[in-house]
C-alpha cells in the first residue's frame, strides 16, 4: 500500500508499459495516463510481436483498443494477469473514489478479478479523505432511484444529484442502462462502500476501500 512517485505522465504510461510480458492479459482502464500506457503498450506490441489481449473497463476503451490494434478478450475467456485505470481520488489508505467516467461497476468487476492491481494518477488526485473533490458515482436500477434516494440519505447523504446527461436533455444512461447518481457524503466511513452497495436497486458505487492498489503517481514537477 504504498504510493511510487514518478515525473510526469508520460513516465508513468512508460513504467506500465514496460510490465507488459508476452501471453499478458491486462484489464485496461481509462483516464488520460491510462491512455498514454495503453499507447504505449500497443507500441509494444507491434514492435515486439507480443501476444496481448485487453479486457477493457468499458466501451469507449475497447474502441480505443481496436483502433490501435490492441487485441480485446472478455472476463468469460480470460482472467487478467493485472490492470491499471486511473482514479479521482486517492486517499491515505490507497482507497478510492472512481467513475467519474460511469463506467464504475465494470471497472470493480475487473480489478476484483485481478491480483495485481496498478493505479495510475497525478498527484492532484491524492487526497487526506475521500470525498474532499469529488462525490460518489453510485449506479442505480432505474425503477430503484426513488428508493434508493431515500436509503442514501439514511446513510447520511447531503447531496445527490441525478447526472445529467451531455449535450442533450434528460440524464446519463450507463452501459448497463441504469442511471447514477453522484453523491455527498459528510463522513465516509470504512463500511460505507458496503453500505452503499446492500441498498436493493444499487449497482455499484465508484467507492473502492481496501482494495490496496498500488499506485503509480505522476508528481507535476
Ligand atoms: C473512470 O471512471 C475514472 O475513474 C477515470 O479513471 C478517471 O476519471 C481518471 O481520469 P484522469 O486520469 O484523466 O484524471
Amino acid at each position: 500500500d504504498k504510493i511510487i512517485n514518478i515525473t510526469g505522465k508520460q513516465k508513468v504510461a512508460d513504467e506500465i508499459a514496460a510490465k507488459v510480458k508476452d501471453g499478458d492479459t491486462l484489464g485496461v482502464g481509462s483516464g488520460s495516463t491510462s491512455y498514454l500506457a495503453l499507447i504505449a503498450i500497443a507500441n509494444r506490441i507491434k514492435a515486439e510481436k507480443l501476444d496481448v489481449k485487453a479486457i477493457p473497463t468499458s466501451l469507449e476503451i475497447s474502441m480505443f483498443c481496436s483502433k490501435l490494434g490492441v487485441p480485446l478478450t472478455t472476463l468469460y475467456e480470460n482472467k487478467p494477469d493485472w490492470l491499471f485505470d486511473g482514479a479521482d481520488e486517492v486517499d491515505p489508505n490507497n482507497s478510492l473514489i472512481k467513475g467519474r467516467g460511469g463506467a464504475m461497476f465494470k471497472e470493480k468487476l475487473l480489478l476484483s478479478s485481478s491480483a495485481v492491481r496498478y493505479i495510475i494518477v497525478d498527484e492532484s488526485k491524492i487526497v487526506t479523505k475521500l470525498g474532499a473533490n469529488f462525490p460518489v458515482p453510485i449506479e442505480v436500477f432505474p425503477q430503484a432511484l426513488l428508493y434508493v434516494e431515500k436509503e442514501l440519505k439514511q446513510l447520511g447523504a447531503t447531496s445527490i444529484v441525478l447526472r445529467p446527461a451531455k449535450g442533450k436533455d434528460g440524464s446519463i444512461i450507463s452501459e448497463n442502462g441504469n442511471l447514477i447518481l453522484d453523491c455527498k457524503f459528510e463522513d465516509i466511513g470504512i463500511t460505507m462502500e458496503k453500505d452503499i452497495k446492500l441498498i436493493t436497486g444499487v449497482i455499484e458505487s465508484g467507492l473502492f476501500i481496501g482494495y490496496n492498489p498500488t499506485i503509480l503517481m505522476a508528481a507535476n514537477n
